[in-house]
């Protein structure tokens, strides 16, 4: 059974601080909820992309093949909303929390970059980074993150770029996954928060853990059931008082 912790319950808060500050060896697993506090659609549910928008249209080889200035479109508007905002409190503890748990990594299947705006350092872009373009003939790689003045994006070979994200039926990066799977297998404690869990990579590296599982989502989610605690609530109010009860804790 897994227990549910919310942000009104007061019981239960100081314990989990102080037990993750035993934890040596952690690995946080975050999606499309951990930017929702910084106006960030997500992907599912409501007002989410996939509502609006086709997924095999906008992020898939075979819609960019057919409509490269649509794709492209829709990236440069992703890339604007987040120039437009910023980094929310989740983000920046998780950066701290970095700096107190001496085997850290941290998983995003976030493309917007956020995590490492907002400092966190040992991060696998599980999905790349939206900040990245890729060359769709040499393959070259290169980061711009100013506002997109033409569309589509062209490589200075003249061959179309494309963003360097991982789209629908597309292998995952091998070196990435390795680094991933490995952060899975030795952590004793995996937190995974703001996921539906809908995208295969989540439950591949819970398949490879054997420690504790903490979700952190505003509801219960398809990955519940293998959770241990689901801490319900805003990851951009949980993973801060949790930091703040670690911080106050400290030598009790
Ligand atoms: P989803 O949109 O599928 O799920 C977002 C999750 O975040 C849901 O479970 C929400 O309940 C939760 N959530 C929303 N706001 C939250 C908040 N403030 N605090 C905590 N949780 C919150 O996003 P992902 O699981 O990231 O892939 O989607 C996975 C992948 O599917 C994405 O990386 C993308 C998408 O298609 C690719 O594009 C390859």
């Amino acid at each position: 059974m897994t227990r549910i912790l919310t942000l009104a319950d007061s019981a239960g808060w100081s314990e989990l601080a102080q037990k993750l500050r035993g934890v040596r060896s952690l690995l946080v697993i975050t999606g499309a909820g951990v930017s929702a506090e910084s106006g960030i659609s997500t992907f599912r549910g409501a007002g989410g992309f996939w509502e609006k928008f086709r997924a095999e249209e906008l992020a898939s080889p075979e819609g960019f093949r057919r409509d490269p200035e649509l794709v492209w479109r829709w990236y440069h508007e992703r890339r604007q909303a987040l120039l437009e905002n910023q980094p929310n409190p989740g983000h920046f503890a998780l950066a701290e929390l970095e700096t107190l748990i001496p085997d850290f990594t941290l998983v995003t299947q976030n493309v917007d970059g956020y995590h490492r705006q907002a400092g966190s350092r040992n991060i696998v872009e599980i999905h790349g980074s939206i900040w990245e373009l890729r060359c769709t003939r040499e393959g070259k790689i290169w980061e711009d993150h100013l506002p997109l003045q033409v569309l589509p994006v062209y490589c200075s070979c003249g061959a179309l770029a494309r963003p360097n994200v991982l789209w629908f039926g597309e292998v995952y990066d091998g070196e990435r996954m390795r680094k991933a799977q490995a952060a899975a297998a030795r952590a004793e404690l995996i937190v995974v928060a703001g996921t539906s869990g809908m995208v295969w990579i989540v439950s591949g590296l819970l398949q490879v853990h054997r420690g504790e599982v903490i979700e952190v989502n505003l509801e219960p989610t398809d990955l519940t059931t293998q959770a241990d605690l689901l801490l319900q609530g805003p990851s951009g109010q949980v993973f801060p008082r949790l930091l703040d009860l670690m911080n106050t804790t400290e030598g009790e």
